[in-house]
C-alpha cells in the first residue's frame, strides 16, 4: 500500500531516455527541506542518455535496461523496482511505451509529463504539430499513466503561448521551463492524495 506514514519518504524511480532536465529538477526538489519523496532509482533504455550523468553527480542508483526484448526488459525493471522498494514511477522523457501488464503492476502509481495540452497532440513532435496547425497555445501536462498512450487522468497542465517567430527550439525551451515548475507541483499533489 502507498501510505505516507509518519516521516517516511516515498521512494520514486524516474525513467528517462534523453537529456534528463526534468530528472535533474526533480532531484533538486527532493533535496528540499520538507520534501516527502526520495529519488532512489533511475531507469533508462538508453545507455547514452545524457541524464545518466545526474545519477553519478547526485549518487543515485541507475539501471540501463536492454530493450531488445520488451517482455524481458519490463521483467528486469519490475525486479529492480521491487528490490529498491519503489512506490511511485515518474516518467520524464522515457521513449518506450509501457505494456498493459507493467502498468497493471503499478496501477495508479505511474505519472508522466507530456509536452502538449492533452488531450490534444498525444504522441511525438507535439510542438511542431501545434505550430503547423497554427494553434495559439502549446504547453505541458502531467498525467497519470494508463494503458492508452497519453490518455490518463490529468493532474496539472500549463498553457504556453506560441509566438509569431517561434521555432521548435524556442518553443520547446520555453515550455520546458514550465515543465520544471509543474512537474514538482503535480508530484506534490499526487503525494498529498496518497
Ligand atoms: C520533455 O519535453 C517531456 O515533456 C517529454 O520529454 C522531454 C524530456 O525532456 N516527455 P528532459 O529529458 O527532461 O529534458
Amino acid at each position: 500500500m502507498l501510505k505516507l506514514t509518519g516521516l517516511k519518504k516515498i521512494n520514486i524511480s524516474i525513467f528517462i531516455s534523453g537529456t534528463g532536465s526534468n530528472l535533474k529538477n526533480l532531484i533538486i526538489h527532493s533535496f528540499k527541506k520538507n520534501s516527502k519523496f526520495k529519488i532512489t532509482l533511475i531507469i533508462t533504455n538508453n545507455p547514452k542518455a545524457k541524464g545518466l550523468n545526474f545519477a553519478k553527480k547526485f549518487k543515485i542508483e541507475k539501471r540501463i535496461i536492454n530493450y531488445s526484448n520488451i517482455k524481458n526488459a519490463e521483467k528486469k525493471i519490475l525486479l529492480e523496482l521491487k528490490k529498491n522498494k519503489v512506490n511511485l514511477i515518474c516518467l520524464a522523457g522515457f521513449m518506450k511505451i509501457l505494456s498493459k501488464n507493467f502498468i497493471k503492476n503499478f496501477k495508479g502509481k505511474i505519472i508522466n509529463i507530456h509536452p502538449s495540452l492533452l488531450p490534444k497532440y498525444k504522441g511525438l513532435n507535439t510542438h511542431q504539430r501545434a505550430m503547423n496547425n497554427r494553434e495559439k497555445y502549446s504547453g505541458c501536462t502531467v498525467h497519470y499513466v494508463n494503458s492508452k498512450l497519453d490518455s490518463g487522468k490529468i493532474i496539472l497542465q500549463k498553457k504556453v503561448r506560441i509566438l509569431k517567430n517561434d521555432t521548435f527550439n524556442s518553443l520547446n525551451k520555453r515550455v520546458l521551463k514550465h515543465e520544471h515548475i509543474i512537474y514538482p507541483k503535480a508530484l506534490k499533489k499526487v503525494l498529498s492524495n496518497l
